[in-house]
């Protein structure tokens, strides 16, 4: 069983280099961005751009549907509305998430993850949120704990619902943090040596035992996701349960190497528009 799905997974590659390989030489975001379109449209001409944001959703009419019916009513409104509720409360210091964050926190989510020269490093949303706190007096939340920082970003970031992502990549550390990156994305690793992109390009739309695989284009545009109804996972708490279904040992969430390779990975989605807290199977 496990060979026959290794066997599927393997094939492709060839293609994959030539789509890839080439970008990579004298590669910019942008023209990586194009490359994985093009890679991705050629194969599946059916499928529209702006149907990615739905992941693998996109490849299954009838998945779209049950998607469709539970995102109507949503089982998970309530921890929503408890983001909402951790959002306007204020500090002991009497100042707001909206104080401190750009733009009020409106329509910044499509700037993140988003590379600081003062800082040297690339900042995700969830460090900002941070940040934000500790330069009022409060504590950190535990980086990705899905039970403070999950239902704050579940609302926090339905206020950028609609902003196109737009992440930058200027200048040579920011290039250097995106290269980082790419690199995590494109290495092979666990035991099943497989890359992110052994899945999520060469078998986009393919199905691994009872899952179809998304593509990697427009899957940063959605989070965080309620998988199954309520239970609610990040970004990066995804890329974990990626690493592990390889049997890689994961990289630690909001480490240099999970923060370029959401850097990276979230580049690929410039242009498609953010949807916060949406359902997931
Ligand atoms: C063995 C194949 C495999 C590998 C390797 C893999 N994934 Fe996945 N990934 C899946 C499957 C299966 C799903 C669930 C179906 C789907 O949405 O694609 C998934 C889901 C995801 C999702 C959620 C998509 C959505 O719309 O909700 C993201 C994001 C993701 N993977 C990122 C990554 C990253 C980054 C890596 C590399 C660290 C990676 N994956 C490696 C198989 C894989």
């Amino acid at each position: 069983m496990k060979q026959q799905i290794i066997m599927r997974l393997l094939t492709g590659i060839a293609g994959l280099g030539i789509a890839l390989g080439a970008a990579t030489a004298h590669a910019t975001p942008e023209s990586d961005r194009q490359a994985f379109i093009k890679y991705y449209t050629s194969k599946y001409p059916n499928i529209k751009l702006e149907d990615y944001v739905y992941g693998a959703l996109a490849f299954d009419e009838d998945s779209k549907a049950q998607y469709d019916a539970i995102m109507e009513f949503p089982p998970f409104e309530s921890d929503i509305d408890a983001g909402r509720k951790m959002w306007e409360t204020p500090f002991k210091n009497g100042k707001t998430y909206a104080s401190c964050l750009p733009g009020g926190g409106q329509q910044i989510a499509g700037n993140y993850p988003m590379f600081d020269e003062a800082k040297g490093k690339v900042v995700t949303l969830n460090d900002a949120i941070n940040d934000c706190r500790v330069a009022n007096g409060e504590e950190a939340f535990k980086i990705n704990d899905a039970k403070t920082l999950g239902k704050l970003t579940a609302y926090m970031r339905t206020l950028s619902d609609g902003m196109m992502m737009n992440i930058k990549v200027q200048g040579p550390k920011a290039t250097a943090a995106y290269e980082d990156g790419k690199k995590t994305f494109f290495s092979r690793k666990g035991q099943l040596n497989f890359a992110c992109s052994s899945c999520h390009v060469q078998n986009a739309g393919v199905r691994l035992r009872s899952e179809l695989i998304s593509p990697a284009v427009g899957h940063a545009v959605h989070w965080p996701v309620f998988r199954g109804g309520d239970n609610l996972v990040m970004l990066q708490n995804r890329y974990t349960g990626c690493f592990k279904q390889v049997r890689a040992v994961p990289p630690a969430e909001g480490s240099v190497t999970m923060n370029n390779l959401e850097y990276f990975h979230s580049s690929l989605s410039n242009g498609l528009p953010m949807k916060a807290s949406v359902f997931r199977k």
